[in-house]
């Protein structure tokens, strides 16, 4: 079996993403002898040209640093402020510096360097999400014919939203030089192929470019998943266990809402609290008879929207505490911290609602983990996004257009008020789709995908 190395930004034991991410391809890793490659956490001012290997978790992982102003101009510039709001079909947070697309090409060229000395013939590479997308053609141009894969975590913009990204025909030509594309949703995969059927007509500035083709590259939909017995396990676990009797102590008799959302603004969390509010202000019966615990670790905090998002969250909380709370009784607890996956798989436990309401989200992982996480005599109701890459896989959720907080409240008294033979039903059929994509299933159709035969093999133009 070949080899396997894994890039991204992040590497194990650094950050909510990689962590999962981790977890899903630990044995992979170990099975094929393989290592993981990124970003070491921290800026220098002269970085090495070579990757520092250590152990992390049972991983073997290279790292390499990076400078501050090229950091600055890759991840919080052309990955988060251009790429993650456009992808996201949030043209209007995105903020375009011409000059992040240079810090952009140039990090991807230090890790293509940095990888180049440890990459043997047969191996084969998977690339981790849209930081990372000019990376086959670094590799590529240094000589390397590999097989290269792509994953996108996160959805694939509209064609509309893809011209509006600076050198997007170079980035879509970047990813022509790919052999498989793997994305989150059927949805991303039909934006994609739009893209390709079409191609944009012209540039700004000079020549119009070529014409992007797509001969080599297969695209095709491998939704990620959880681990669901992992979860299962862990929520009974007795760390788990601990945090289910101190919110049952706090709660008494009321039924637990459940938001669990990095603090970023596609996560719909305005909208969320706003539907919440609705619900409370239409169903005065609720009131003491329900709570919201909305726990938001921050992100990326260094960019002016996540700030302003953060700050948008505070008042309306505050607005929804100041109209609803009395002396002895609080709607909502506002946690902006993170907490370990023991901890979070006793809360989803206890939750009678599993509250999941994206404006727009690659698949988001908070759906699979919650309905893992139930107790099957007792199960509690996901309400979800359609908008979640989610809602292709649970399709007995809730599904709630986020963007209509009346649907949503209206959805959350659904959830409040369902009866358990309703809930278990709704329940065993997300559990089986949970099972059904679980992170192992996923890693394997990838690499199955992208390395049929096991070997560094031709590639299959599939499209
Ligand atoms: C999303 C992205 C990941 C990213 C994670 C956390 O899930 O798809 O690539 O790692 O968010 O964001 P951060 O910017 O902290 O890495």
């Amino acid at each position: 079996m070949s080899r396997l190395i894994v890039v991204s930004n992040r590497t194990p034991g650094k950050g909510p993403a990689a962590g999962g991410l981790a977890v899903a391809l630990r044995k992979t890793l170990a099975e094929r002898d393989g290592f993981w490659f990124g970003w070491s956490g921290r800026l220098v001012d002269r970085p090495d040209s070579e990757a520092v290997f250590e152990d992390i978790e049972g991983i073997k992982v290279g790292k390499i640093d990076l400078t501050r102003d090229d950091h600055h101009a890759y991840y919080a510039g052309f990955s988060n402020s251009i790429l993650w709001p456009s992808f996201h079909l949030r043209l209007d947070l995105a903020t375009i510096e011409g000059h992040w697309y240079e810090g952009y090409r140039r990090v991807n060229a230090q890790f293509a360097q940095a990888l180049l000395p440890h990459i043997a013939p047969d191996d084969v590479i998977w690339v981790h999400d849209y930081h990372m997308i000019p990376l086959a053609s670094e590799l590529r141009h240094l000589g390397i014919n590999n097989r290269i894969g792509f994953y996108l975590h996160i959805p694939f913009p509209t064609v509309d939203a893809l011209y509006a990204i600076p050198h997007h025909n170079e980035l879509m030509r970047d990813l022509s030089r790919y052999d498989l594309i793997g994305m989150q949703a059927n949805r991303d995969v039909s934006a994609f192929t739009e893209f390709a059927d079409h191609q944009s007509p012209s540039t700004l500035s000079g020549s119009p470019l070529k014409s992007v083709d797509f001969s080599r590259t297969e695209v095709a939909a491998f939704p990620i998943g959880s681990d669901p017995e992992a979860f299962a396990r862990l929520a009974v676990s007795p760390a788990a266990t601990k945090m289910v009797r101190r919110m049952e102590r706090a709660l008494g008799d009321q039924a637990l809402v459940l938001g669990v959302d990095r603090l970023d603004y596609s996560k719909g969390l305005p909208q969320r609290v706003e539907a919440y509010e609705k619900l409370l202000a239409n169903n005065a019966s609720l009131r003491r008879q329900v709570h919201l615990l909305q726990v938001a670790p921050p992100s990326r905090d260094t960019i002016k929207e996540y700030q302003e998002t953060s700050d948008t969250l505070d008042a309306m909380v505050g607005r929804l505490m100041g109209r609803f709370a009395e002396p002895d009784w609080q709607p909502v607890t506002y946690v902006k911290r993170a907490y370990g996956q023991p901890s979070l798989a006793g809360l989803y436990r206890l939750a009678r609602v599993g509250l999941v309401t994206p404006l727009r989200d690659g698949m988001n992982l908070v759906a699979h983990e919650y309905v893992a996480s139930q107790d099957p005599h007792d199960p509690g109701v996901l309400v979800l996004s359609r908008f979640a890459g989610a809602a292709e896989i649970f399709e007995d959720a809730l599904l709630v257009n986020p963007f209509d907080t009346d649907e949503t409240a209206e959805a959350l008294r659904l959830a409040l008020n369902m009866p358990i033979e309703e809930r278990r039903h709704r329940w065993e059929r997300l559990m089986a789709g949970a099972h059904d994509h679980s992170v192992d299933r996923w890693a394997e159709s990838y690499l199955s995908r992208l390395a049929p035969t096991g070997q560094n093999g031709q590639p299959a133009p599939v499209r």
